[in-house]
């Protein structure tokens, strides 16, 4: 994708409340307003029933991103820990016909070094290791 069309789905995720994302993403995908309404319903209910490593609003630009591209080959996640994400991508591969593999190791992420305490000062409350009881 280009620098500056990823720059202005940036901006404007950053500066819009849903409706307009909502809105906006229907004039820039192939999918309806009522279709995704459902699925950003859906996801509200999975952020509130999962513990999720990431807000939702860090993954509207990767729907954006997502809906947008008109391609055939499958989503990949890298790192499901409880399964939250892995619950919204499999929404979105639904609704964009593609299939979604799902990849973790279950042992957690590294101890943080220097380098991700100098882009997140909340690193060291990071969690990452899904328990036996999460994992169906
Ligand atoms: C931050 S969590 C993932 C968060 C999840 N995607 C979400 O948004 O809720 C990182 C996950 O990556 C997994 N992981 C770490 N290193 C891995 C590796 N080398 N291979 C596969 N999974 C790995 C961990 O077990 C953990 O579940």
């Amino acid at each position: 994708m280009p620098k500056t069309i990823k720059k202005k789905i940036i901006d404007f995720i950053l500066k819009s409340g849903r409706k307009e994302y909502i809105d906006n993403l229907t004039k820039n995908t192939i999918y309806g307003y009522k279709d995704l309404n459902n699925l950003f319903k859906q996801f509200e209910i999975i952020q509130k029933n999962i513990e999720c490593a990431h807000r939702e609003s860090d993954f509207y630009i990767m729907y954006a991103i997502i809906l947008s591209l008109q391609v055939n080959g499958p989503i990949v996640e890298l790192g499901c820990y409880k399964g939250g994400s892995t619950a919204k991508l499999s929404l979105i591969s639904k609704l964009t016909s593609r299939k979604l593999h799902i990849f973790d190791s279950f042992e957690g992420l590294p101890d943080p070094i220097g380098i991700d305490r100098k882009h997140n000062s909340n690193v060291d409350e990071c969690f990452s290791k899904a328990e036996d009881e999460d994992l169906y």
